[in-house]
């Protein structure tokens, strides 16, 4: 616990706008079983990944899909399509081995399996497959992964164009699909849009009326009022935060702690150090999926990935922990933003510099100041023994810093 009163902790129930027309909450419709009769697996004690299952996985030159496809290999499954985008940089393969290499892991093979990239853009219809890979994934797959996403809090079209019609593209394609594939879809616990001094259940979820700090939200809530909306069959997965630790890929790090060696611009910043944070290291949302996947059934179909209100991080510590890493003389000042006067921004943010980068800031802030976490008793009870430890988030922040500053000094 962290020092919050006990009835914060308590889980609200705002699931109006995530009902249907018939009052079922949209959060969770029932279990989840492979769709295909053909495919299940109920009562045999395999999982709902068996030897024989197909996957068609898409993001996997990313954070959390890249750390998926290589668990894939490691399992007993049937055919693994990885989706790529078509880059200058490289070809669909040699960006697959690219990204496995960054995990300290780069064979697309193992004990007889090999994965098959296929080159193509969620944003296109078809995902801009060829006539040849589209008509093999859609004769053989039976559960699509869907990593894929534009995560810019500034790109407002291109959030919409990846995360809404990619959506569409992906249900058309599932349609396609001659065995009714499970469509696996990583959402994002902050699809519950601008709340605060919440912990959030699974049916608090996705919410479209609630106000969004920014369109990567929203347009990820949208996604899955799009996807339940469609009928087809699904589980929907919402990490929270996701660092990168342990990952040595600079790009990874950036993404979310690219501010962090920036705060050591100010003596003040209006920061409730109270106000708790989600956080989670990759390997906790990667081992959590791939235990899920692994059931034989599911209770639910619709799961946060998080650390919940026993395991959150809260932003007074990590800034006293970094106050230690940078060897602060002064410790950084956190003052909630209800006390932070137009004279303490005078006073703290006086010069131009300060001005300008404290600009930037203001995407992250409000995520800062949320105090929202995210209830994972779904998780821990769906994967009782299994669940996966949740190292904190002071044990490997400090080393992704370091991969930051050090390959741009
Ligand atoms: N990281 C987090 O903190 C976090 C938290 C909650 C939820 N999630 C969710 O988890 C999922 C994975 O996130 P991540 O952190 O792994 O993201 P990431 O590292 O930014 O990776 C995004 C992936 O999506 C691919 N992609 C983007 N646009 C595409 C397109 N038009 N067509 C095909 N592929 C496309 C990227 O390919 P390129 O390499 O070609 O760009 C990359 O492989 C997302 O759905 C995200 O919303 C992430």
């Amino acid at each position: 616990m962290n020092g919050k009163a006990m009835d914060s902790f308590v889980t609200t129930n705002r699931s109006e706008h995530t009902r249907d027309s018939e009052g079922r909450s949209l959060a969770n419709r029932g279990s989840v079983a492979m769709p295909n009769p053909k495919h299940r697996t109920k009562g045999t004690g395999a999982g709902l990944l068996t030897k024989d299952t197909n996957i068609l996985i898409t993001g996997v030159t990313g954070l959390i899909g890249g750390e998926l496809v290589r668990r894939l290999l490691g399992h007993e499954v049937g055919k693994v399509f990885c989706l790529i985008r078509p880059n200058p940089m490289g070809d669909a393969r040699a960006r697959l081995i690219e990204r496995l290499r960054f995990s300290a892991d780069d064979r697309t093979d193992r004990q007889g399996r090999s994965l098959e990239p296929v080159t193509g853009d969620v944003a296109s219809p078809r995902f801009g497959l060829s006539d040849q890979d589209e008509s093999q994934v859609a004769e053989s797959v039976d559960m699509i992964i869907h990593c894929a996403s534009e995560l810019s809090f500034i790109h407002d079209e291109r959030c919409r164009e990846t995360n809404i019609t990619g959506m569409h593209n992906l249900i058309d394609l599932a349609r396609r699909c001659e065995r009714r594939p499970l469509i696996v879809h990583l959402s994002t616990a902050t699809s519950c849009g601008a709340v605060s001094h919440q912990c959030l259940g699974e049916d608090d979820g996705y919410d479209l009326d609630n106000g969004h700090h920014n369109e990567y939200t929203r347009s990820k809530a949208m996604a899955e009022r799009v996807l339940r909306d469609s009928g087809e069959p699904c589980l929907i997965l919402r990490p929270s935060i996701t660092l990168s630790a342990g990952i040595s890929a600079r790009k990874f790090a950036r993404a979310i702690v690219w501010f962090v060696p920036l705060l050591r611009e100010f003596a003040a910043l209006p920061v409730d150090p109270d106000s708790r944070v989600d956080i989670v290291p990759v390997a906790f949302v990667a081992e959590s999926i791939m235990r899920l996947l692994q059931k034989p059934q599911l209770k639910h179909d619709c799961y946060n990935v998080s650390a919940g209100p026993d395991a959150a991080s809260m932003c007074g510590p990590v800034s006293a922990f970094l106050d230690t890493f940078y060897k602060r003389v002064e410790p950084l000042i956190l003052t909630p933003p209800s006390e932070w006067t137009k004279e303490k921004h005078r006073q703290y943010l006086g010069a131009a510099q300060q001005r300008k980068l404290f600009s930037t800031f203001r995407y992250y802030l409000p995520f800062l100041n949320m105090d929202v976490v995210y209830d994972n008793a779904r998780l821990r009870a769906e994967l009782g023994d299994d669940f996966p430890e949740i190292t904190p988030v002071t044990e490997y922040l400090g080393d992704l810093l370091k991969l930051v500053a050090r390959e741009n000094p």
